[in-house]
């Protein structure tokens, strides 16, 4: 068995609040959720997923954070150490692997963000209108300097960032651009509020039309819990396996789960108040953010200034989220390689910028090349997203259910986290049938429609 080096630690349970919290906060709530609400019915929509967040992003969080803090190992340690086998290690690299892509065509989307912000500081939206925005977008999109190139220089601010560690690097940075996105945050949803018409955004997230819930409705908004919170792709484990051993885990991972949630509603807020003052449709798509949304600036007071706030708020959240997307290959690197971190993060975005070039090119240069009517970003993003996220959360619920048992487990919850359960029983229940049960029949569900079976 292999003997680790003593591996870093966060200082304290505010970094590892804040790292987690940075990880959860990317494009998935600020560019997907605005866009899967609007198309999929509003509030019912917005219910549905708060329940799947309760229901099994919480207790599978927790999982992950578990595994992580008790092998103190990258992911794919750590389920070989408490799967006691390598075959266990082996689906902790599948985790690992995932991670890896996600994080190679996340930086494409976060580039095309980084590119909105410079365009933003520019002014470029001033006098865009609902024709021209959508050419601008292809246009942009379409040029390969442009997406790779935003593609390239989004990842050297995440490996400069990666470069220091995790204390002075993810912590530290993740520390002050979180409390910095929560002000661009407010500021913007003050202003989505004071806009003449605004109660009609509000009214859309709060209008319970079950009727527009449609099954698949009900497999994107459980997608979106496990997207959203990091799970199913290595990053929960590895950030647990920096949590110190006397950290009550239940207590670290619920501000996690609530000021991620809290932040997906404010978002939410911000956009279709924004959105909805302009007499726009909120159901354009992945779109919303890139079309819809230059377009009521271009139309508001001090737009320049707001679209600049809103880009800036993105392409914080989205270098927190990539950062998180790139730790668990490097934490790999370092525990089975031995290599050092700077090794490991130059390793680490060089291979994730050379696997996102396709992705890159998959709207101008290589829009052609298509399988089944899917470009290459397409295919890479949908399996990832819903084919392996899904069995990467899989694989710890086994995991911890089936191999480690559940009972087990809440051993290494460890003492505080122990007197913590005895003394809420209840959590006991809860946790035991989700992660056991609940968790693992949704997923098998979800695999089963992507795979066209269900
Ligand atoms: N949770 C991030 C978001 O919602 O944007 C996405 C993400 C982060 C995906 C980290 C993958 C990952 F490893």
């Amino acid at each position: 068995m292999k003997l680790y080096k003593q591996r870093e630690s966060w200082n304290s349970r505010i970094g590892f609040i804040s790292a987690a919290l940075g990880s959860a906060v990317g494009l998935g709530s600020i560019w997907r959720f605005p866009y899967v609400v609007g198309q999929n019915g509003g509030g019912a929509f917005i219910l549905l997923y708060l329940i799947f967040l309760a229901l099994i992003g919480f207790p599978i969080l927790i999982t992950e954070i578990l595994i992580g803090r008790t092998a103190q190992s990258s992911p794919y340690g750590a389920f070989r150490t408490i799967g006691k086998s390598k075959y266990w290690g082996y689906l902790g690299k599948v985790t690992i692997i995932t991670g890896f892509i996600i994080s190679s065509f996340y930086s494409v989307i976060a580039g095309w963000m980084l590119g909105y912000l410079i365009e933003a500081i520019k002014g470029s939206f001033s006098s865009i209108d609902g024709n021209s925005a959508l050419s601008y977008f292809n246009s942009l999109s379409s040029s390969s300097i442009w997406s790779v190139g935003y593609h390239f220089l989004f990842l050297v601010i995440c490996a400069s960032i990666l470069f220091f560690g995790v204390r002075k690097g993810i912590e530290a940075k993740s520390k002050i651009m979180m409390p910095l996105l929560m002000i661009v945050l407010l500021i913007l949803v003050v202003k989505g509020l004071t806009l003449p018409s605004s109660s009609k955004g509000l009214k859309f997230m709060l209008s319970l039309n079950f009727k527009d819930i449609t099954p698949a409705g009900v497999l994107i908004a459980l997608g979106q819990a496990f997207f959203t919170l990091s799970l199913g792709q290595g990053t929960m484990i590895t950030y647990g396996s920096y949590l110190s051993k006397g950290e009550d885990i239940p207590k670290s991972c619920f501000p996690v789960v609530l000021l991620n949630t809290l932040i997906s509603i404010l978002v939410g807020i911000a956009v279709f108040t924004i959105v909805f003052s302009a007499d726009l449709n909120a159901n354009s798509g992945p779109t919303l953010i890139f079309e819809t949304l230059p377009i009521v600036f271009s139309k508001m007071a001090f737009g320049r200034l707001l679209s600049i706030l809103f880009f800036i708020l993105v392409v914080i959240a989205a270098i927190t989220s990539e950062i998180s997307a790139l730790e668990p290959v490097i934490s790999y690197f370092i525990d089975e390689k031995d290599y050092s971190r700077h090794k490991a993060t130059i390793i680490a975005s060089t291979g994730a910028f050379l696997i996102g070039i396709p992705s890159a090119l998959s709207f101008g240069l290589l829009k052609n090349f298509t399988i089944f009517k899917s470009n290459f970003f397409d295919i890479i993003s949908f399996f990832s997203v819903n084919v392996f996220v899904p069995l990467g959360a899989l694989f710890a619920c086994l995991l911890v259910a089936y191999r480690w048992k559940i009972k087990k487990a809440f051993e290494h919850l460890k003492v505080k986290d122990i007197a913590f359960i005895h003394s809420k029983p209840i959590f006991s229940v809860y946790f035991k049938i989700s992660v056991k049960y609940i968790a693992s029949v949704l997923i098998l569900f979800i695999l089963l429609n992507v795979l066209g079976i269900f």
